[in-house]
Protein backbone atom coordinates (compact mmCIF):
# COMPACT_ATOMS: atom_id res chain seq x y z
CA UNK A 1 0.00 0.00 0.00
CA UNK A 2 1.19 3.09 -1.14
CA UNK A 3 1.29 5.14 1.85
CA UNK A 4 2.96 8.93 0.41
CA UNK A 5 0.27 10.95 -1.43
CA UNK A 6 -1.65 12.34 1.67
CA UNK A 7 0.48 11.55 4.45
CA UNK A 8 -1.33 8.35 4.94
CA UNK A 9 -3.96 10.07 7.03
CA UNK A 10 -7.29 9.39 4.41
CA UNK A 11 -5.66 6.10 3.96
CA UNK A 12 -6.14 5.31 7.48
CA UNK A 13 -9.48 7.22 7.45
CA UNK A 14 -10.65 4.84 4.46
CA UNK A 15 -8.79 1.42 6.44
CA UNK A 16 -11.28 2.26 9.47
CA UNK A 17 -14.33 2.64 7.16
CA UNK A 18 -13.63 -1.14 6.36
CA UNK A 19 -14.56 -2.02 9.71
CA UNK A 20 -17.96 0.21 9.46
CA UNK A 21 -21.32 -1.41 11.33
CA UNK A 22 -22.83 -0.07 7.51
CA UNK A 23 -22.11 -3.09 5.39
CA UNK A 24 -22.25 -0.70 2.44
CA UNK A 25 -19.59 2.04 3.69
CA UNK A 26 -17.40 -1.03 4.68
CA UNK A 27 -17.70 -1.99 0.82
CA UNK A 28 -17.41 1.55 -0.40
CA UNK A 29 -13.92 2.05 1.70
CA UNK A 30 -12.66 -1.33 0.23
CA UNK A 31 -13.34 -0.38 -3.38
CA UNK A 32 -12.05 2.71 -2.79
CA UNK A 33 -8.85 1.46 -1.11
CA UNK A 34 -8.33 -0.96 -4.32
CA UNK A 35 -8.62 1.74 -6.60
CA UNK A 36 -5.77 3.86 -4.75
CA UNK A 37 -3.63 0.51 -5.27
CA UNK A 38 -3.82 1.48 -8.89
CA UNK A 39 -1.68 4.11 -8.20
CA UNK A 40 -1.71 7.25 -10.94
CA UNK A 41 -4.30 4.96 -13.22
CA UNK A 42 -6.98 5.27 -10.57
CA UNK A 43 -8.99 8.64 -10.01
CA UNK A 44 -9.12 8.65 -5.90
CA UNK A 45 -5.51 10.74 -6.21
CA UNK A 46 -6.76 12.53 -8.76
CA UNK A 47 -9.39 13.97 -6.52
CA UNK A 48 -6.96 13.65 -3.97
CA UNK A 49 -4.98 16.29 -5.88
CA UNK A 50 -7.96 18.73 -6.47
CA UNK A 51 -7.81 22.41 -5.28
CA UNK A 52 -11.16 21.87 -4.29
CA UNK A 53 -10.72 19.45 -1.93
CA UNK A 54 -8.50 21.93 -0.03
CA UNK A 55 -12.17 22.61 1.34
CA UNK A 56 -12.42 20.11 3.83
CA UNK A 57 -10.70 20.59 7.37
CA UNK A 58 -10.02 16.72 7.97
CA UNK A 59 -8.87 13.47 6.52
CA UNK A 60 -12.45 11.83 7.79
CA UNK A 61 -14.55 14.81 5.27
CA UNK A 62 -11.61 13.55 2.52
CA UNK A 63 -12.61 10.26 3.31
CA UNK A 64 -16.84 10.73 3.05
CA UNK A 65 -16.53 12.87 0.16
CA UNK A 66 -15.15 9.83 -1.61
CA UNK A 67 -17.84 8.25 -0.59
CA UNK A 68 -20.23 10.32 -1.79
CA UNK A 69 -18.80 10.19 -4.89
CA UNK A 70 -19.29 6.91 -5.38
CA UNK A 71 -22.95 7.17 -3.78
CA UNK A 72 -23.75 9.84 -6.11
CA UNK A 73 -22.62 7.80 -9.43
CA UNK A 74 -25.41 4.99 -8.08
CA UNK A 75 -27.85 7.53 -6.95
CA UNK A 76 -27.49 10.78 -9.48
CA UNK A 77 -29.83 9.75 -12.14
CA UNK A 78 -32.56 8.19 -9.29
CA UNK A 79 -32.40 11.67 -7.25
CA UNK A 80 -33.03 13.69 -11.33
CA UNK A 81 -35.93 11.69 -11.55
CA UNK A 82 -37.37 12.54 -7.91
CA UNK A 83 -36.42 16.10 -7.95
CA UNK A 84 -38.18 16.63 -11.64
CA UNK A 85 -41.27 14.46 -10.81
CA UNK A 86 -41.56 15.98 -7.28
CA UNK A 87 -42.24 12.09 -6.27
CA UNK A 88 -40.80 8.65 -6.34
CA UNK A 89 -41.43 6.74 -9.62
CA UNK A 90 -42.25 3.04 -8.84
CA UNK A 91 -40.06 1.66 -11.79
CA UNK A 92 -37.44 4.14 -11.18
CA UNK A 93 -37.36 3.31 -7.40
CA UNK A 94 -37.45 -0.70 -8.12
CA UNK A 95 -34.38 0.02 -11.09
CA UNK A 96 -33.07 1.66 -8.25
CA UNK A 97 -33.20 -1.16 -5.33
CA UNK A 98 -32.26 -4.22 -8.02
CA UNK A 99 -29.13 -2.11 -8.66
CA UNK A 100 -28.19 -1.68 -4.95
CA UNK A 101 -29.37 -5.37 -4.42
CA UNK A 102 -26.88 -6.43 -6.69
CA UNK A 103 -23.37 -4.03 -5.25
CA UNK A 104 -21.81 -6.98 -3.66
CA UNK A 105 -17.74 -6.20 -2.96
CA UNK A 106 -17.07 -7.05 -6.86
CA UNK A 107 -19.62 -4.41 -8.05
CA UNK A 108 -18.21 -2.10 -6.01
CA UNK A 109 -14.80 -2.75 -7.36
CA UNK A 110 -16.30 -2.22 -10.72
CA UNK A 111 -18.54 0.95 -10.21
CA UNK A 112 -15.13 2.04 -8.52
CA UNK A 113 -13.55 1.84 -12.16
CA UNK A 114 -16.30 3.69 -13.57
CA UNK A 115 -15.81 7.12 -11.84
CA UNK A 116 -15.09 9.33 -14.72
CA UNK A 117 -13.50 12.92 -14.02
CA UNK A 118 -16.73 14.33 -14.77
CA UNK A 119 -18.56 12.38 -12.31
CA UNK A 120 -16.06 13.44 -9.59
CA UNK A 121 -16.08 17.10 -10.45
CA UNK A 122 -19.47 17.47 -9.60
CA UNK A 123 -18.85 16.69 -5.98
CA UNK A 124 -15.24 17.82 -5.10
CA UNK A 125 -15.60 20.80 -2.78
CA UNK A 126 -19.04 20.52 -2.16
CA UNK A 127 -19.81 20.78 1.64
CA UNK A 128 -20.51 17.45 3.67
CA UNK A 129 -24.58 17.29 4.33
CA UNK A 130 -26.11 14.57 6.19
CA UNK A 131 -29.14 15.70 7.17
CA UNK A 132 -31.36 13.28 9.23
CA UNK A 133 -34.80 13.29 10.34
CA UNK A 134 -34.11 10.80 13.58
CA UNK A 135 -31.30 13.22 15.05
CA UNK A 136 -33.91 16.12 15.20
CA UNK A 137 -36.57 13.49 16.45
CA UNK A 138 -34.34 12.85 19.77
CA UNK A 139 -32.90 16.18 20.32
CA UNK A 140 -36.75 17.74 19.93
CA UNK A 141 -38.37 14.72 21.67
CA UNK A 142 -35.99 14.10 24.87
CA UNK A 143 -34.83 17.46 25.12
CA UNK A 144 -36.92 20.70 23.50
CA UNK A 145 -39.96 19.50 24.83
CA UNK A 146 -39.03 18.47 28.02
CA UNK A 147 -37.16 21.90 28.36
CA UNK A 148 -39.71 23.89 26.84
CA UNK A 149 -42.58 22.24 25.09
CA UNK A 150 -44.62 21.33 27.93
CA UNK A 151 -46.71 25.50 28.66
CA UNK A 152 -47.93 25.51 25.56
CA UNK A 153 -46.53 28.50 24.53
CA UNK A 154 -45.19 28.93 20.21
CA UNK A 155 -41.68 28.32 20.19
CA UNK A 156 -39.03 29.94 17.61
CA UNK A 157 -36.23 27.98 16.58
CA UNK A 158 -32.95 28.54 14.88
CA UNK A 159 -30.76 25.80 13.05
CA UNK A 160 -27.71 26.84 12.52
CA UNK A 161 -26.06 24.49 9.81
CA UNK A 162 -29.01 23.04 8.25
CA UNK A 163 -30.37 23.12 4.45
CA UNK A 164 -33.55 21.49 5.00
CA UNK A 165 -36.55 22.02 6.59
CA UNK A 166 -36.23 18.45 8.39
CA UNK A 167 -36.04 19.53 11.76
CA UNK A 168 -39.39 21.72 11.43
CA UNK A 169 -41.37 18.91 9.72
CA UNK A 170 -40.29 16.81 13.14
CA UNK A 171 -41.04 19.20 15.30
CA UNK A 172 -44.49 19.75 13.87
CA UNK A 173 -45.01 15.75 14.01
CA UNK A 174 -43.93 15.78 17.48
CA UNK A 175 -46.34 18.21 18.45
CA UNK A 176 -44.12 21.11 19.68
CA UNK A 177 -45.94 23.58 19.58
CA UNK A 178 -43.52 25.86 16.80
CA UNK A 179 -44.42 29.19 15.25
CA UNK A 180 -41.54 29.81 13.48
CA UNK A 181 -38.47 27.53 12.71
CA UNK A 182 -35.09 29.62 10.88
CA UNK A 183 -32.58 27.19 9.38
CA UNK A 184 -29.37 29.22 8.23
CA UNK A 185 -26.85 27.42 5.84
CA UNK A 186 -24.32 28.82 3.47
CA UNK A 187 -25.78 25.88 1.10
CA UNK A 188 -28.65 26.86 -0.92
CA UNK A 189 -31.17 24.25 0.02
CA UNK A 190 -33.02 23.66 -3.77
CA UNK A 191 -30.28 24.02 -5.86
CA UNK A 192 -28.22 21.05 -4.18
CA UNK A 193 -31.35 18.99 -3.63
CA UNK A 194 -29.73 15.88 -5.46
CA UNK A 195 -26.58 16.23 -3.72
CA UNK A 196 -28.30 16.39 -0.47
CA UNK A 197 -30.40 13.73 -1.46
CA UNK A 198 -27.19 11.68 -2.33
CA UNK A 199 -25.38 12.41 0.98
CA UNK A 200 -28.21 12.30 3.88
CA UNK A 201 -30.08 8.57 2.59
CA UNK A 202 -28.14 5.47 3.36
CA UNK A 203 -28.98 3.03 0.88
CA UNK A 204 -30.10 0.76 3.49
CA UNK A 205 -33.12 3.39 3.93
CA UNK A 206 -33.70 3.01 0.23
CA UNK A 207 -34.16 -0.12 0.48
CA UNK A 208 -36.78 -0.41 3.39
CA UNK A 209 -38.45 2.50 2.52
CA UNK A 210 -37.34 4.93 5.29
CA UNK A 211 -36.32 6.85 3.06
CA UNK A 212 -39.90 8.34 1.79
CA UNK A 213 -40.08 10.70 4.86
CA UNK A 214 -37.39 12.35 4.17
CA UNK A 215 -38.35 13.32 0.62
CA UNK A 216 -41.73 13.94 2.05
CA UNK A 217 -39.91 16.59 4.02
CA UNK A 218 -37.79 18.32 1.23
CA UNK A 219 -40.73 18.55 -0.73
CA UNK A 220 -43.49 19.97 1.82
CA UNK A 221 -41.71 22.58 4.13
CA UNK A 222 -44.16 23.51 6.43
CA UNK A 223 -45.53 27.30 6.44
CA UNK A 224 -43.42 27.95 9.83
CA UNK A 225 -39.98 27.24 7.95
CA UNK A 226 -38.27 29.60 6.57
CA UNK A 227 -34.32 29.46 4.87
CA UNK A 228 -32.05 31.76 4.85
CA UNK A 229 -28.97 31.60 3.21
CA UNK A 230 -25.78 32.55 5.19
CA UNK A 231 -22.91 31.93 7.07
CA UNK A 232 -23.26 31.16 11.04
CA UNK A 233 -19.95 32.88 11.89
CA UNK A 234 -21.43 35.69 10.52
CA UNK A 235 -25.19 36.46 10.62
CA UNK A 236 -27.06 38.69 8.89
CA UNK A 237 -28.03 41.53 10.88
CA UNK A 238 -32.04 40.57 11.14
CA UNK A 239 -31.09 37.49 12.88
CA UNK A 240 -28.79 39.16 15.66
CA UNK A 241 -31.74 40.43 17.63
CA UNK A 242 -32.75 37.80 20.60
CA UNK A 243 -35.76 36.72 18.54
CA UNK A 244 -35.28 32.68 19.16
CA UNK A 245 -36.66 30.70 22.06
CA UNK A 246 -33.76 28.21 20.87
CA UNK A 247 -30.92 28.09 18.81
CA UNK A 248 -29.67 24.09 17.62
CA UNK A 249 -26.66 23.57 15.66
CA UNK A 250 -26.17 19.44 15.16
CA UNK A 251 -22.90 18.66 13.48
CA UNK A 252 -22.19 21.89 11.83
CA UNK A 253 -19.69 23.50 14.68
CA UNK A 254 -17.16 20.84 13.31
CA UNK A 255 -16.77 22.58 10.43
CA UNK A 256 -16.71 25.92 11.45
CA UNK A 257 -13.29 27.87 11.23
CA UNK A 258 -14.52 30.04 13.88
CA UNK A 259 -17.10 28.28 16.20
CA UNK A 260 -16.20 30.84 19.33
CA UNK A 261 -16.83 33.58 16.80
CA UNK A 262 -20.51 31.34 15.95
CA UNK A 263 -21.49 31.00 19.64
CA UNK A 264 -20.92 34.31 20.36
CA UNK A 265 -23.32 34.85 17.60
CA UNK A 266 -25.82 32.54 18.79
CA UNK A 267 -25.85 34.65 22.18
CA UNK A 268 -27.45 37.53 20.10
CA UNK A 269 -29.55 35.03 18.60
CA UNK A 270 -31.44 33.80 21.32
CA UNK A 271 -33.92 35.75 23.49
CA UNK A 272 -33.14 36.22 27.40
CA UNK A 273 -33.91 32.91 28.97
CA UNK A 274 -33.49 31.10 25.62
CA UNK A 275 -32.00 28.21 24.85
CA UNK A 276 -28.33 27.19 23.26
CA UNK A 277 -27.88 23.22 21.56
CA UNK A 278 -24.85 22.41 20.62
CA UNK A 279 -24.99 18.66 19.52
CA UNK A 280 -21.34 17.59 18.18
CA UNK A 281 -17.92 15.53 19.64
CA UNK A 282 -16.43 17.26 22.16
CA UNK A 283 -13.37 16.57 23.73
CA UNK A 284 -13.50 14.51 26.36
CA UNK A 285 -13.86 16.49 29.69
CA UNK A 286 -14.06 19.76 27.39
CA UNK A 287 -17.95 21.52 26.80
CA UNK A 288 -16.89 24.56 25.00
CA UNK A 289 -17.83 25.46 21.19
CA UNK A 290 -14.20 25.51 20.86
CA UNK A 291 -13.59 22.00 22.36
CA UNK A 292 -15.82 20.83 19.62
CA UNK A 293 -14.01 18.37 16.87
CA UNK A 294 -14.32 16.41 13.90
CA UNK A 295 -16.45 12.99 14.00
CA UNK A 296 -14.12 9.90 14.57
CA UNK A 297 -11.30 11.54 16.39
CA UNK A 298 -12.03 9.88 20.07
CA UNK A 299 -14.39 12.69 20.88
CA UNK A 300 -17.58 11.97 22.97
CA UNK A 301 -21.29 12.69 21.29
CA UNK A 302 -22.74 15.37 23.38
CA UNK A 303 -25.59 17.35 23.38
CA UNK A 304 -24.16 20.71 25.43
CA UNK A 305 -27.22 22.99 26.91
CA UNK A 306 -26.61 26.85 27.66
CA UNK A 307 -28.86 29.08 28.97
CA UNK A 308 -28.52 32.68 27.51
CA UNK A 309 -28.44 35.02 30.34
CA UNK A 310 -29.34 37.82 28.64
CA UNK A 311 -25.81 39.73 29.24
CA UNK A 312 -24.05 38.57 26.45
CA UNK A 313 -23.27 35.36 28.09
CA UNK A 314 -24.78 31.77 28.59
CA UNK A 315 -24.13 29.66 31.15
CA UNK A 316 -23.92 25.32 30.65
CA UNK A 317 -26.63 24.26 32.20
CA UNK A 318 -26.79 20.34 31.57
CA UNK A 319 -24.95 18.13 29.05
CA UNK A 320 -26.22 14.79 27.32
CA UNK A 321 -23.94 11.76 25.75
CA UNK A 322 -25.20 10.37 22.99
CA UNK A 323 -24.32 6.86 22.36
CA UNK A 324 -25.14 6.83 18.16
CA UNK A 325 -24.73 9.49 15.52
CA UNK A 326 -28.73 8.90 15.18
CA UNK A 327 -29.11 10.23 18.97
CA UNK A 328 -31.36 7.43 19.38
CA UNK A 329 -29.93 6.29 22.86
CA UNK A 330 -28.75 8.20 25.95
CA UNK A 331 -25.41 6.66 27.21
C1 LIG B 1 -22.99 17.77 8.61
S1 LIG B 1 -24.15 18.94 8.06
C2 LIG B 1 -25.35 18.88 9.35
C3 LIG B 1 -26.70 19.25 8.84
C4 LIG B 1 -27.84 19.13 9.86
N1 LIG B 1 -27.66 20.03 10.97
C5 LIG B 1 -28.03 17.69 10.33
O1 LIG B 1 -27.77 17.37 11.47
O2 LIG B 1 -28.45 16.88 9.53
C6 LIG B 1 -23.34 20.48 8.35
C7 LIG B 1 -24.02 21.66 7.68
O3 LIG B 1 -23.40 22.85 8.13
C8 LIG B 1 -23.28 23.74 7.02
N2 LIG B 1 -22.23 24.70 7.33
C9 LIG B 1 -20.91 24.46 7.56
N3 LIG B 1 -20.27 25.61 7.82
C10 LIG B 1 -21.21 26.60 7.79
C11 LIG B 1 -21.16 28.02 7.97
N4 LIG B 1 -20.02 28.65 8.27
N5 LIG B 1 -22.31 28.71 7.84
C12 LIG B 1 -23.48 28.08 7.53
N6 LIG B 1 -23.58 26.76 7.33
C13 LIG B 1 -22.46 26.03 7.46
C14 LIG B 1 -22.98 22.83 5.85
O4 LIG B 1 -23.29 23.47 4.62
C15 LIG B 1 -23.91 21.65 6.17
O5 LIG B 1 -25.18 21.83 5.61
Amino acid sequence: MTRDFWGGEVLEELVSRTKHGDPYVRQIARALLGNVEKGSNGWVRRVMSLPEMNTYNSPFEKALVLEKIMLHYILYEFWESVIHLGKVQRGELAKVKSRINELDQPEWDKVAEQITDDIYLRVAGRPIQTHRLKRYESLIEKIVVPLLGKNGSEIVVADAGSSSGAGSQVARMQGLPLKKWVAVDMCDPKENLSWVLTCSIRLGEILDGRFRKIIKNMFNWPVEFQFVKGDIENLPRKLLTGFADVYLAVFSYYQLKNPKRAFGQALKVVKTGGIILLTDYFLPGKLTPESVITPGRGGLLTTGVWRSNGAGRAELITSYLWADTDLSKFI
